[in-house]
């Protein structure tokens, strides 16, 4: 919490961090209070606020961050009270913070005294705006002037969990027997070939086969662009910002394995789990470390028949899955984003052969980064159309958009997407 709120670091690298000191059987605990306390962190701080009677100095923020994650425990799990406040006033001294032990104790205590009461000036609304930063409730309202406030409520609640099942080596019906074996209930998704969604979220590596590679775990919204983008076997194919590999396995897995696909990333340090990735599910591809906004066509297999760009975005459509985004991203980083997306784009166009298909996606619910980027693309490149996309009935929350299409976020459903195909004139 003190590492995403105060020093800026990504929650994910922050948790790889912590996990080895904490046991095995406290992974998933670990987990659910990091992500649950910052979905709910503007909430927490202002309860904080009342119940301090004054700011702590600079040298003891780490213990707001202790004791937003208490009132997260209090707040929103079933955690016994008396265990949290205890474990919290414990954790004081394990911080090195014995003297604050008192303060601690009685911040929280008068907490549970005075709950309904704090509770009801704070809020209780996952839709409250209080709980997203103010640049990004301003850019939601005005993208989304009917829609804005369910983003919110949306992302601020538990994610599903969907997977995708490798199709070259297990069928989906088949998965499907094993799974409920194995006592974990799942449905299918109407027009999602792969896809079956688990009704209570399990570590990964409780999933039947996960080790030996027949299942990925891959949100229902980011298994359209392997569909949408239909590589054919023996096609020449580029995912031009691949890292860690999910749709490039997807694509793979599509086509039956047999594509010549180039996966690239220009953070080195993403390829090496996407080989990891590749592994596990028995797939191949050549994979380079380098910048899309210089492509070349010294690449590998250039010129292609599909590219696949899933580009660096805001992440606002994952917002459930990255609370972080909240508290790291910040408005003039869109502006940026853009400009990424624009030269990227345009670098990959020269790499299509005539007649290629490119699929351009994000997952951000902002108009900038979506919809502008393309009309921009299209405008500035004769040789470019669109291709209408239909989706999947499974898909409810397509909204009108063009060019492209844009996803928003749906409880127990699909992340926020973007999609736009174009296609090279001939
Ligand atoms: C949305 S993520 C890709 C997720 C991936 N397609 C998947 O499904 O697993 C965007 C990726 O773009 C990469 N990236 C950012 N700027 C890039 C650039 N200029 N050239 C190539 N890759 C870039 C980031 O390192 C990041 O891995």
């Amino acid at each position: 919490m003190h590492a995403v709120r105060v020093e800026g670091r990504s929650l994910t690298v922050a948790l790889a961090a912590a996990a080895g000191a904490v046991p095995a059987r406290d992974q998933a605990l670990l987990q659910e209070l990091c992500y649950g306390t910052l979905r709910l962190l503007p909430r927490l701080e202002a309860l904080l606020a009342i119940l301090l009677s004054r700011p702590l100095r600079r040298a003891d923020w780490i213990l707001n961050a202790l004791m937003a994650v208490a009132l997260y425990q209090l707040v929103a799990t079933r955690i016994p009270a008396h265990a949290a406040v205890a474990a919290t006033v414990d954790a004081t001294r394990t911080l090195g913070k014995p003297r604050a032990a008192g303060l601690v104790n009685a911040a929280l205590r008068r907490f549970l005294r005075e709950q309904d009461a704090l509770l009801a000036r704070v809020g209780s609304d996952p839709a409250d705006p209080a709980l997203f930063p103010d640049w990004l409730v301003g850019r939601l309202k005005a993208a989304w002037p009917d829609h804005w406030r369910r983003i919110v409520a949306v992302s601020n609640q538990h994610p599903p969990m969907a997977l995708r099942v490798n199709t070259i080596r297990r069928e989906r019906a088949a998965y499907a027997a094993e799974l409920t074996a194995a006592g974990i209930a799942a449905r299918t998704l109407p027009g999602l070939p792969a896809a079956l969604l688990l009704e209570q979220p399990v570590p990964a590596l409780r999933l039947p086969g996960f080790a030996d590679g027949l299942v990925s775990v891959q949100d229902a919204s980011a298994q359209l662009a392997a569909l949408l983008l239909d590589p054919q076997p023996g096609e020449r194919v580029l995912d031009a910002c691949a890292a860690p590999g999910n749709k490039t396995a997807h694509l793979l897995e599509h086509a039956g394995g047999d594509l010549k696909v180039t996966a690239v990333d220009v953070d080195a340090e993403r390829l090496a789990p996407l080989k990891e990735n590749l592994a596990r599910l028995g797939l191949s591809a050549v994979v380079l470390a380098a910048d899309a906004r210089a492509a070349s066509l010294d690449w590998p297999g250039a010129p292609y028949d599909r590219i696949l760009l899933d580009a660096p975005c805001s992440a606002t459509g994952v917002v459930r899955r990255h609370p972080d985004i909240k508290y790291l991203r910040r408005d003039a980083d869109i502006a940026t984003l853009a400009a990424t997306q624009d030269a990227i784009l345009a670098a990959l166009w020269g790499l299509l052969r005539p007649g290629g298909r490119l699929l351009y996606a994000t997952c951000s619910v902002l108009p900038d980064e979506n919809r502008e980027r393309i009309a921009a693309f299209l405008a500035a490149h004769q040789d470019a159309g669109e291709v209408s996309l239909s989706l999947p009935t499974s898909i409810a929350d397509a909204v009108p958009c063009t060019p492209g299409v844009q996803l928003l976020p749906t409880a127990g459903g699909g992340d926020g997407f973007y999609y736009a195909l174009l296609e090279r004139a001939r």
